[in-house]
């Protein structure tokens, strides 16, 4: 048994978001978000469940804490639900709502354990969708000013801030693909969209760094590296396209301030373009002091001409999966590290999620044993070491997700959890990855081999 050690320092982790655990969906001033609207119209989500109680965090929120201190964690990261604090999405403070996160936060400091806090995990307050949410450029305005209350509320004891998770998921499933609220399918609106993220980001950053707080900053993106799925040449680019829409689009902008060229030439001679002002990308760029990087899957890109307007398709790669359906790939998240620390060399970069589904059980001794995602998360830990070793700057590491819980499209039928939330009872099991876990941030390493 040999172990990987990680550098001195290293922060251990565990994710969550708003919607997916915290329910209390109308409590104390709380306004609907676009996921409560979306979850309460019929049709939406795989098993007809919604987040409305989930895992019921909104009361249980010291019990999660004591989780995280039994498992040994030195780090959480969890978002705040914009329309708890701002019911209206912009203006009044429910003060309220904004105690519950400063609740947590003392909480988890009593711990030392460091919040890592998310502003923005997909949530909009539903009344400023009512305005055009997303696909309206004042948006950009409103999450500044959002943002701005939270760096002064809760600013001075948040080592860590992520503006946005995943923005082209904000964007392409909730406004091409139409599977997340706001639940629109057009796809010039959703690239729009995707320019308001991006500006929306880049407001609050400037906004974060002229409040003389000093912490760290940044964004979070989902990565998935891009397999053409034969030698074809058509493949090749194929796969270069879905690279450049999935990741480029973002990487690109905040790093260097411009979008991919290829990109806004196949964009251009399909469909109306997004209005850019002339100067949102000086906005855009440079705004990272960390890079949060998601990943879970890499996938198989074959030329489809058929399909607008990017003319390929997009599946898993690799023969294991995972209950999602996604490819068990960690050598591509190795690789996937490297490319980001050699276009970002001066970006730390954490990986804020990264974690797997199964179907877990409690069996007849009550506990719930998960082989498989200890098999997932040492494999994929391992890749990660091998890329520190080759000199990336990946300074910590977040399991997707701290407890199972409401999994969007699919419900509560995907269980990502290093505990078993037991919907019904609501009580929290440890499953045997938790444990496993606690000794890899005990131990600082993880034992292979
Ligand atoms: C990511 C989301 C997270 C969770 C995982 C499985 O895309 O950021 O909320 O749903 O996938």
């Amino acid at each position: 048994m040999a172990r990987l050690a990680f550098p001195p320092g290293f922060l251990w982790g565990a994710a969550t978001a708003s919607y997916q655990i915290e329910g209390g969906w109308n409590e104390d001033g709380k306004g609907e978000s676009i996921w409560d609207r979306f979850t309460h119209s019929p049709g939406g989500i795989a098993d007809g469940n919604n987040g409305d109680i989930a895992c019921d965090s909104y009361h249980r929120a010291a019990e999660d804490v004591r989780i995280l201190k039994k498992l040994d964690l030195p780090a959480y990261r969890f978002s705040i639900s914009w329309p708890r604090v701002m019911p209206e999405g912009r203006g009044a403070v429910n003060q309220k709502g904004l105690d519950y996160y400063k609740g947590l936060i003392d909480l988890l400091q009593k711990n030392n354990i460091a919040p890592v806090v998310t502003a923005y995990h997909w949530d909009l307050p539903q009344k400023l969708q009512d305005r055009g949410g997303w696909a309206n450029r004042d948006v950009t305005d409103w999450y500044a000013e959002y943002a701005q209350m939270l760096f002064k509320e809760l600013g001075d004891r948040v080592p860590y801030w992520i503006t946005l998770n995943e923005p082209w998921v904000s964007a392409f499933v909730g406004h091409w693909e139409g599977r997340h609220a706001p639940g629109i399918r057009d796809f010039p609106t959703a690239l729009q969209t995707s320019h308001h993220l991006l500006l929306a980001h880049g407001k609050a950053v400037q906004a974060y760094r002229a409040s003389g707080l000093r912490s760290k900053i940044g964004i979070t993106l989902n990565l998935t590296p891009m397999d053409p799925a034969s030698p074809r040449p058509e493949d090749a680019l194929a796969a270069q396209r879905c690279d450049g829409f999935l990741n480029r689009w973002f990487l690109e902008p905040v790093s260097r301030g411009a979008y991919p060229a290829d990109m806004m030439d196949w964009y251009s001679k399909r469909m109306t373009m997004p209005e850019i002002g002339s100067s949102d990308l000086s906005v855009i760029g440079g705004t990272l002091d960390l890079l949060g990087v998601n990943n879970y899957f890499a996938s198989r890109v074959a030329a489809d001409p058929g399909r607008f307007p990017l003319e390929l398709h997009e599946g898993p790669l690799g023969e294991y999966r995972t209950e999602m359906g996604w490819g068990i790939n960690p050598e591509a998240l190795h690789d996937l590290l490297l490319r980001v620390g050699r276009d970002c060399p001066a970006t730390d970069i954490i990986i804020t999620e990264n974690g797997a589904s199964f179907r877990d059980m409690i069996n007849s001794r009550g506990s719930v044993e998960d082989p498989h995602r200890i098999d997932y998360l040492r494999t994929y830990l391992a890749q990660v070491h091998r890329a520190i070793q080759a000199d990336v700057k990946v300074k910590g590491y977040f399991v997707w997700t701290l407890m199972d819980n409401f999994e969007w499209a699919h419900g509560c039928s995907q269980r990502f959890g290093l505990v078993y939330t037991d919907y019904h009872a609501q009580k929290r099991i440890i499953k045997a990855s938790g444990l496993w876990y606690r000794d890899v941030v005990k131990n600082n390493g993880v034992d292979v081999g």
